[in-house]
């Protein structure tokens, strides 16, 4: 594979703004985590970025450098973070109510985590039904609530004397909600946030302010947002890279990681039942069938894109895919996932397998969040723009160009992801034929 050396990636000066609508489970945890790892009293598990090495050229150069040391990416002493909610609560108080991380823990990251106080949000009550709060942007339209984002987000970079900015969606699930006329283009769009159109929802109007004021943008839950022409134009014309939806993190992890592995032997399999119980905020949202509804198509989807039953009619043409989410308060943030797998072997026998995940939901969501505002950024000044597919990756639902399907397969995604830095490089890509260590 010929090296491509004209990747230019301008280096990683200054300050980066991390924004996040949503002071969550998911973002507290996230950024209590970073603060601790800076002060030495915690480990980036789970982190690509801080954590993993890239192979380079053949497997007898012995090279293997960290992913950190081969592509300039930020570095956590520059994160700065800012962001919105419906409810007051500084970073502090939203994960102490969280309960995620110990209070030890908390404690000792009180002071940066009480510096953040979420700034007024774009709330919509339509589309996250089950939650309410004081701290909302009340006057005007939706298109006013998007200059009063843009203004604060001036504020916060001129605050913060940023050099460049990130912005991921870490808020509530919103309702499902499929694109209308009114997403096709950037025009049709800012009228219908003028005439407050019930089609705009909150989420993208934060994606909008974020592409206008030259950020990239991740989405880390199911929700439309910026899956819709107005917006995809827009982050392209402007040069930015976008990514989403829903992070991978519990369950689907696990499906991604053994579907794959069922096709790679061609075992056949008749159904798969997948069940939760959660109480955390995101299991309480998730009880209302529409948020869950966007949240269920993202689950659905991946095992027939990675089982391709149009290819294997035998094997999975009759498979039956069922998702559950139950909210159960008692176990907070600690969610447990049962999977029943129903495969089938040499002459359709049938076999079962059962998954018992007991795991902690933001846990496994706070490095993904790391990540993508870390790989976002080395794409924006690698001068990459539009869906980043590399970053598929860390996604439930990866986003993807008209046409193509969604890549699932865990051990795909981060072939392709692995690839896309030896590419920024000018690294020889590694396709693993390896008939030259025989010859
Ligand atoms: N934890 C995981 O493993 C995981 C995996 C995939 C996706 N997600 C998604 O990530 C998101 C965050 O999860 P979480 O566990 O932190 O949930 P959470 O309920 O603890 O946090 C979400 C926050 O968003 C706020 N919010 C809602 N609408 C808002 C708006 N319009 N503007 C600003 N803030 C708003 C809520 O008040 C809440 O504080 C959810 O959508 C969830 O489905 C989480």
């Amino acid at each position: 594979m010929s090296n491509q050396e004209n990747v230019k990636i301008a280096p990683a000066q200054g300050k980066l703004g991390v924004l996040i609508p949503g002071i969550g489970a998911v973002s507290t945890t996230f950024m209590a985590g970073v603060e601790a790892i800076k002060r030495g009293i915690g480990q980036p598990i789970g982190s690509l970025t801080q954590l993993a090495t890239i192979r380079l050229g053949k497997r007898t150069e012995n090279r293997s450098p960290y992913i950190k040391d081969f592509v300039p990416l930020a570095n956590l002493d520059d994160l700065v973070f800012g962001g919105w909610d419906i409810y007051e609560d500084s970073a502090y108080q939203a994960a102490s109510k969280a309960q995620v991380l110990e209070a030890s823990l908390l404690e000792k990251v009180r002071q940066p985590l009480e510096a953040i106080r979420p700034m007024k949000a774009v709330f919509e009550q339509d589309y996250v039904r089950l939650i309410n709060g004081p701290n909302v942007k009340t006057q005007g339209t939706k298109f006013d609530k998007a200059q009063a984002l843009l203004e604060d987000i001036k504020n916060f970079q001129q605050a913060n004397q940023v050099a460049r900015s990130v912005m991921i969606w870490c808020g509530s699930t919103e309702v499902f909600h499929k694109p209308s006329e009114v997403h096709q283009t950037l025009a049709s769009f800012e009228e219908a946030m003028k005439r407050n159109d019930p089609e705009i929802a909150p989420s993208q109007i934060y994606a909008y302010a974020a592409l206008l004021s030259g950020i990239p943008f991740a989405n880390g839950a199911p929700n439309l947002t910026h899956d819709i022409p107005a917006l995809l134009d827009l982050a392209r014309e402007r040069n930015l890279p976008v990514c989403g939806k829903d992070f991978k993190t519990g369950q689907t992890f696990m499906k991604t990681l053994l579907a794959p592995g069922f096709k790679a032997r061609m075992l056949g399999m008749s159904g798969w039942f997948s069940t939760n119980i959660l109480g955390n905020r995101d299991g309480e949202v998730l009880h209302d069938p529409g948020s869950f509804k966007s949240k269920e198509e993202t689950k659905l989807s991946v095992l027939d894109s990675i089982l391709q039953p149009h290819l294997y009619p035998m094997l999975y043409k009759d498979l039956y895919h069922a998702v559950r989410i139950n909210y159960y308060p008692p176990r907070g943030d600690a969610k447990e996932g049962w999977d029943n797998i129903d495969i089938f072997g040499w002459l359709g026998y049938p076999m079962q397998i059962k998954i018992d995940f007991l795991c902690r939901d933001s846990i496994l969501a706070a490095p993904l969040v790391l990540d993508l505002i870390l790989f976002l950024d080395l794409a924006q000044r690698a001068g990459m723009r539009g869906i980043q597919e590399w970053l598929s990756f860390y996604f439930k639902a990866p986003m993807h160009a008209p046409g193509l399907y969604p890549e699932h397969d865990i051990f795909i995604q981060l072939m392709k992801l692995k690839n896309t830095l030896r590419w920024m490089r000018g690294e020889d890509l590694i396709t693993h034929l390896g008939l030259e260590y025989y010859d």
